[in-house]
């Protein structure tokens, strides 16, 4: 079995997006959590951005026991400057420092060649190395970018000192496939990509964010970078939450995390709070909804043996039990379970006459409560 690390930037890819800014001591309190939960590097803001975000990468380098913390710059040396400065007092730091390469950014963000970025980003390299050991370098937009000239920079940053390759699809585009043999194109081409990790850094806009993950670390990525809730820039990012419970329940990949599935619930709950984002209530993992089951051949099932229509135990991610929700598409197997769990136990005739009730009343409710059954099972005369 061999580890994914899980670089977390909640706080910084997701904390970016409009509404969700946080204050100093919720960023502390998030931080905490994520620390808890397992997570292998934390990514605590931009310090050149704001001396807002220069603060929480400080407090968060003090606070952490075992998570790495990491500061966001561009390929300049001013921003490589501060982020050091916040990081100073981290157990282990980590400078994630990078630049746009495809043919997109390189002409119309910085009016540039490929051979001018190259040199940027090799000097970025050189410049925050001279401050830590573990470099982050991050392609923006290399979902984007000509595998050939990718493999180049990855070479020259590697030679000048990174540690990690992130390789972002920032735009959020590539499919699957494509994001897989991207990373088998480095594997196989990049020399010295030994002495680097892969990392995959996806962005949801089709959707396909959590999938990329996937298919980058069956080909070769070692982390990928995520979001409680999935939430980011535009349609967010890969969400943690899924990319830790997929490599969970598919063992023969051969592949886990060091999180503690059983917070997930928990702190997914904490930062939909704290950012005044909704989780909507089909999300994989974390919704509302995830673990609940309506429909009468379902819910059947369920009662029966859960696994029949739930592939995680509810446990596992820290939700107390699957729910058996009571409207008008539910069955006498599930009213007869609800029924029970509030103390009365029907025989097949009772049940035959509470379960008609049961209708006349679920037709004109969304759904049914555990207040509403002794109202139903008296109505129903038995
Ligand atoms: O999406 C992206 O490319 C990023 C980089 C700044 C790492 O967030
Ligand atoms: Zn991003």
């Amino acid at each position: 079995m061999e580890y994914v690390e899980i670089f977390d930037t909640t706080l910084r890819d997701g904390e970016q997006v409009p509404g969700c800014k946080l204050d100093s001591k919720t960023k502390l309190i998030i931080a905490e959590q994520l620390d808890e939960l397992g997570v292998d590097v934390l990514e605590a803001g931009f310090p050149i951005s704001s001396p807002g975000d220069f603060k929480a990468v400080e407090d968060i380098s003090k606070l952490m026991k075992n998570a790495r913390v990491c500061g966001l710059t561009r390929a300049v040396m001013k921003d490589i400057d501060v982020a050091a400065e916040a990081l100073k007092s981290a157990k282990r730091a980590r400078i994630h420092t990078g630049i746009g390469t495809s043919d997109n950014h390189i002409k119309y963000k910085f009016n540039a060649t490929r051979e001018q970025i190259l040199e940027r980003a090799v000097a970025a390299v050189k410049h925050a190395k001279s401050y830590f050991e573990d470099i982050e370098f991050y392609a923006e937009d290399a979902g984007r970018t000509d595998n050939v000239f990718l493999a180049q920079v990855c070479e020259a940053v590697i030679k000048a000192g990174a540690t990690v390759l992130n390789i972002p699809d920032t735009t959020g585009y590539c499919l699957p496939e494509e994001y897989g043999a991207k990373m088998k194109y480095l594997k196989e081409n990049v020399k010295g990509i030994e002495k680097a990790r892969l990392s995959c850094h996806c962005h949801n806009d089709l959707g396909l964010a959590t999938a990329n993950s996937i298919a980058g670390v069956q080909y070769g990525a070692r982390q990928i970078e995520c979001t409680i809730n999935g939430i980011g820039e535009r349609a967010g990012n890969t969400s943690l939450e899924e990319v830790v419970m997929i490599l969970r329940q598919h063992p023969y990949l051969n592949l886990d995390t060091r999180i503690k599935s059983q917070m997930l619930f928990g702190i997914s709950q904490l930062v939909s709070e704290s950012m005044a984002m909704p989780v909507q209530p089909n999300k994989a993992i974390v919704g509302a909804n995830a673990f609940a089951h309506s429909s009468g051949i379902h819910q059947d099932g369920v009662i029966k043996k859960r696994d029949t229509y739930e592939i995680i135990d509810p446990k596992d991610v820290g939700v107390t039990q699957s729910s058996i929700v009571l409207t008008a598409r539910s069955g006498r197997a599930a009213l007869a379970y609800r029924a029970k769990n509030i103390g009365y136990e029907l025989d097949k005739l009772q049940l035959d006459k509470v379960y008609q009730q049961f209708l006349l009343v679920a037709d004109q409710k969304k759904e049914i409560n555990d207040d509403d059954i002794p109202k139903i099972i008296k109505a129903s005369n038995i």
